[in-house]
Order: structure tokens, then sequence, then C-alpha cells
């Protein structure tokens, strides 16, 4: 049995091998409508979420399964005070698999400990968001082509932004990655991974501030909001969150080939105008996600 709780769970292999078939399902969803009827999957989410809850969900009710869970936890016994290793063992007992989200870093980990059934981390705090990782490289490989030779920009908020971390740390392990680092001081990334990753490998990075200095170097631009839930302080967040406001006159600096993408929600950082561009991918990124989830749940659940 198996669990998703870091991006650095699957080799890049077997990164390839999920990918592929991804593209298989888009080609012929209809031989797969059936690949799961015998299955549930449960969702608890124990934070908000849009993408990550129903694109998981449609992902096993397009594989036949079906689904139970919960996007708000005060309806249900962890409101008595219940653990979560007690709610994952009686899920788990349910259910052939479970994506879970959770405020607190680390908690899908220790949920795991716990679990019965295969487990993914829907993304805990301000820590990783493997599943989105996945789809973010899904996108990239789509776009581009390939997941090497690329330079990326990650723009925004870099210290509480959980995809950030996980795509970091993914991408780390292909080949002739550069990465532009563009955010305020107050939302750089965080120290552990420049040291544990970055400089631990030798990748190329840069941190600086201003994106309109940069962005006609990128392959990929990859926007991020500033994380209101995780500030400690309304004030600083009212001072950061416009930061960076990517719009057409700043788009005039770019490359034709950039791919811009956000793992959303938006709130200002993406003019509405973008959406109209050709390089902006954001929404066919979401709907990638539901396809890479479609094939992880097949994956874990050792039906491909
Ligand atoms: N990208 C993402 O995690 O979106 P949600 O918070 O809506 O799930």
């Amino acid at each position: 049995m198996r669990h998703l709780i870091d991006p650095m769970d699957f080799s890049i292999e077997e990164l390839e091998d999920l990918f592929s078939l991804a593209d298989e399902i888009i080609k012929d969803q209809n031989s797969f409508k059936k690949v799961c009827e015998d299955k549930i999957l449960a969702t608890l989410f124990y934070e908000p979420s849009t993408r990550t809850r129903f694109s998981f969900e449609v992902a096993m009710l397009r594989l036949g399964g079906k689904v139970i869970g919960f996007s708000d936890p005060g309806s249900s016994s962890v409101m008595k005070g219940e653990s979560i290793p007690d709610t994952i063992r009686t899920v788990g007992s349910y259910v052939d698999i479970i994506a879970i989200r959770h405020p607190k870093e680390g908690a899908p980990k220790y949920a795991s400990f716990y679990s019965p059934v295969p487990l993914i981390n829907a993304g805990d705090g301000g820590h990783q968001h493997p599943t989105q990782t996945l789809t973010d490289l899904y996108t990239i490989r789509k776009t581009k082509g390939q997941i090497s030779n690329l330079t990326i920009g990650l723009c925004g908020d870099l210290k509480f932004g959980r995809t950030v971390h996980s795509l970091v740390k993914a991408m780390s392990r292909y080949e002739n990655i550069k990465f532009i680092l563009i955010s305020p001081k107050e939302l750089q990334i965080p120290e552990y991974i420049k040291t544990e990753v970055l400089l631990k490998k030798g990748i190329p990075f840069i941190e600086i501030e201003r994106l309109e200095d940069v962005i006609g170097t990128l392959d990929i631009l990859y926007m991020t909001r500033v994380q209101k839930e995780r500030f400690f302080n309304e004030a600083d967040y009212i001072r950061l969150k416009d930061s960076y406001i990517l719009d057409n006159e700043k788009l005039k600096l770019a490359n034709k080939d950039l791919s811009i993408l956000h793992p959303l929600p938006r709130v200002n950082e993406i003019s509405y105008e973008v959406d109209d561009d050709p390089r902006a991918v954001y929404f066919q990124q979401v709907k990638y996600g539901m396809f890479v989830r479609m094939a992880l749940i097949m994956k874990l659940l050792g039906v491909a």
C-alpha cells in the first residue's frame, strides 16, 4: 500500500508513467468509466477548497467509483474532539482511499501512519500540496513538451504558498532547470527550500523583487496569490496583497512562448484581461488536475 504525502514520493519514472496514464484517459475516457466501480473515495477537508476537492470527487465519479466525505469538519465528530488517528481509522474502515486537507503542516503524514488504505495529502497548511504539483508538472509537460531545460519564474507569496514549495522540490529533479524567485522580501521562499533543495543540489536560482526585470527571460511564469489565511497580522496582508498584478502591459515584455500557470484561486494577481492571452494556461491546468487525479487514484488503488 502506498500513500502520496510529499511530491518526492514518486520517482521521475513513476511520474512519467502516471502522466502517460493521464494522456490515455484524455484520449479515451470511455475506457476508464468503470475501472473503480466497486471503490469508494473519502475526501476529508479540514480547510476550504474548490479545485482539489471537486477534482478528486469528479475524478472518482468519472472512474465509476463513489465518494463520501466532508468539506466542513464542523459537521463531523471532529467537533466533539475526535483525533486525526481515530477519524482516519474509522473512515479507512469504510472506504478504499482517502484524500485529506488540513491546516496543520504534517497532519496528512501523521494521518498516514494510522490509515488502513492509501492516503493522499491534498494540502497541509503552508507546507506541501503534492497533487497540485502533479497537475503543474503535467501542465508544463503538455504545454512545453518536456519538464527539463526551462527557466521558471515563481511570483508572489513564496513564503506561505505550499504549491511553490512542492513544485520547487519536484522540479529540482529535472535537467537544466533555473528558478527565478520573485517576491517581496517578507514573502521570500523558506530558508529550508533554499538550503535543503536548491543549494544542496547546486540548482541555479535568483531572488528578485521586480517581475518586470525578469519576465522577458522566462519560459514559465507561475503566479500565486498572497495567502491571507496564513498571515498573523491583517495590516501586513493589506500592505503586501497587491505586490504583483500581471496585466497585458507587463506581458508585452514577455516571450511569445511563455506559459502562465497559477494554482488558483486567483485574487488580484492576474488581471482578467490576461485570460484571453494564449499564453494563459491556468484554466487548462485546472482541467488537467482532474485527469491527473484520475490517474493517481488508479495507481494508488492498483487498478492500472
Ligand atoms: N489549487 C488549489 O488547491 O485550489 P483549491 O484551494 O480550490 O483546492
